[in-house]
């Protein structure tokens, strides 16, 4: 029985490049380990969580499909409990954007132009941008998926070691700004929306003076960035 992957999931896997060894940090089923091991595109992969009821989902769906030699589970919080370089691509999916910057933050062996990081933040995304933004990362792919009323964002970043300071939407948008599909346009326009809810209504409260401005200037640039002349 081959494992079927839904629109998210589908384009983190899409990130992650043939022939290298997968790590899923908060796997929970372990559909992608399993999917990217069965279809042969990882040769191997670990497969981890923070806590015990997800890792025994991830064991069962790994030996259903007769994979134990191939896929490790670990039960950790982020990578911490995973051996330095026991992966060359890295997946943090589903997870809240300021946990998944958190969790890149303590895995220092990240921080190797070998090593791909993959994350497809459910919120916040803009903490995940900024984080590699700041920490000498440069996002190499990113597209968004649509699966009924929900649209998914997902990133594909490696390390320089140069650290940027972007422009003020950029951690908004990131590389989306560029693609002009319709998945990526109905994403920044989500975003967009968001930003000018958030701020009208602190104006309108006369709150925060000095968020009103920085969003302001982060709208300015958005609005530039998606109707470029
Ligand atoms: C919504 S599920 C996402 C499952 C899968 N990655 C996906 O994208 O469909 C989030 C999983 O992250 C796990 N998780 C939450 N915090 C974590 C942490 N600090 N370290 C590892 N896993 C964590 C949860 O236990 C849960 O299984």
């Amino acid at each position: 029985m081959s494992i079927q992957l839904d629109p998210r999931l589908s384009l983190v896997a899409s990130f992650v490049r043939p022939g290298r060894v997968l790590a899923d940090i908060g796997t929970d089923h372990a559909y992608l380990p399993v999917f990217l091991v069965q279809t042969g595109r990882c040769p191997r992969a670990v497969a981890s969580d923070l806590r015990e009821g997800p890792l025994q989902n991830a064991q069962q769906t790994v030996r259903e499909h007769g994979l134990e030699e191939r896929i490790q589970t670990v039960l950790s919080d982020g990578l911490d409990a995973l051996a330095p370089f026991c992966a060359d691509d890295v997946v943090l999916a589903g997870m809240g954007g300021i946990l998944i910057a958190e969790l890149l933050a303590r895995a220092s062996w990240l921080r190797d132009p070998a090593v791909r990081v993959i994350a497809q933040p459910m919120s916040h995304a803009e903490d995940v941008r900024l984080w590699l933004f700041q920490n000498g990362f440069t996002i190499t792919d990113e597209a968004c998926a649509v699966d009924g009323r929900h649209c998914y964002v997902a990133m594909a970043a490696q390390y320089t070691g140069e650290a940027t300071a972007p422009s003020p939407a950029l951690p908004y948008g990131g590389l989306l700004f560029g693609r002009g599909d319709e998945a990526a346009a109905r994403y920044l326009n989500q975003q967009l929306s968001r930003l000018q809810k958030r701020h009208d209504a602190l104006l309108r409260a006369g709150k925060d003076p000095g968020e009103v401005e920085r969003l302001r200037a982060v709208i300015e640039d958005f609005e530039r960035r998606m109707h470029p002349c």
